[in-house]
């Protein structure tokens, strides 16, 4: 599926539309393809709710890591699962994660974590266990979700689904400028753990990374942020208005 190109009006994507029907939309795509910047962006255009399943991983790896469990077993991911509550909370600061009443929004954000959530996405237990937790969010649409398996496991009955990719020095170049500073790695190593993130989210058993079929497909390498949005929006505009 491509995009048409023009229909939307010009001015600040922002000035967007209210769709007549509650959508659920999906973002999915590599890292560093840009989701979780345009993610919040669409939401917030549209009024919807905005989640970030990556967190979810995440959040799981950093509470394995914690309880002294490898991200890759399985079995006592499953212990872990069982009495774990993830609750997303909107406060000034903007979306927080509570792991069991804990704010770990930003703990979660660190090279070590984001491999080892690589590693626990690839375990039966954990997508089972994350896969409910996503479709309870789901539930009342008005949302857009940004994943890896959104569009093709999770949410295949999704009102709109994109694919956002992005050469790999551009993506790797935009997580080097997200890292705090001083910069835990250089922007070469930044390269080669997405590239090794990549193969493994793309390659595992389970819920591979990919486009599914119905997905349009977006390369943001040399888009701006407002450019992305306002595609997608004209997409949303011309095809799932009732
Ligand atoms: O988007 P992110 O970098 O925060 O994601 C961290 C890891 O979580 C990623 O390497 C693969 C996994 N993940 C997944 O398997 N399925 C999702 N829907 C989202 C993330």
């Amino acid at each position: 599926m491509s995009i048409r190109k023009g229909g939307f009006p010009p001015g600040p994507p922002e000035k967007g539309f209210c769709p007549s029907k509650p959508l659920l939309i999906t973002i999915d795509g590599p890292a560093g393809a840009g989701k979780t910047t345009i993610g919040k962006r669409l939401a917030a255009c549209l009024k919807y709710r905005y989640v970030d399943t990556g967190a979810l991983y995440r959040a799981v790896a950093h509470e394995a890591l914690r309880a002294g469990i490898a991200p890759d077993d399985d079995p006592k991911l499953r212990e872990l699962c069982d009495g774990l509550n993830l609750k997303f909370e909107e406060d000034p600061m903007g979306i927080r994660l509570l792991a069991n009443g804990r704010d770990i929004t930003d703990a979660i954000r660190t090279p070590e974590i984001a491999m080892a959530a690589s590693k626990a996405s690839a375990q039966p237990s954990v997508r089972e266990h994350l896969l409910n937790v996503q479709r309870k969010l789901g539930k009342d649409r008005c949302v857009v979700f940004e994943g890896r398996d959104m569009g093709t496991v999770v949410f295949p009955d999704a009102d709109v689904k994109f694919f956002l990719d992005a050469e790999l020095r551009v993506r790797a170049q935009r997580r080097f400028h997200e890292m705090k500073h001083p910069p835990q790695m250089t922007l070469d190593e930044m390269e080669k753990e997405i590239v090794c993130r990549d193969q493994a989210d793309s390659t595992r058993m389970l819920a591979p990374l990919k486009a599914a079929p119905d997905a349009v497909r977006i390369d943001s390498s040399r888009l701006s942020e407002d450019e992305v949005i306002r595609r997608m929006l004209d997409y949303i505009h011309r095809n799932a208005r009732t």
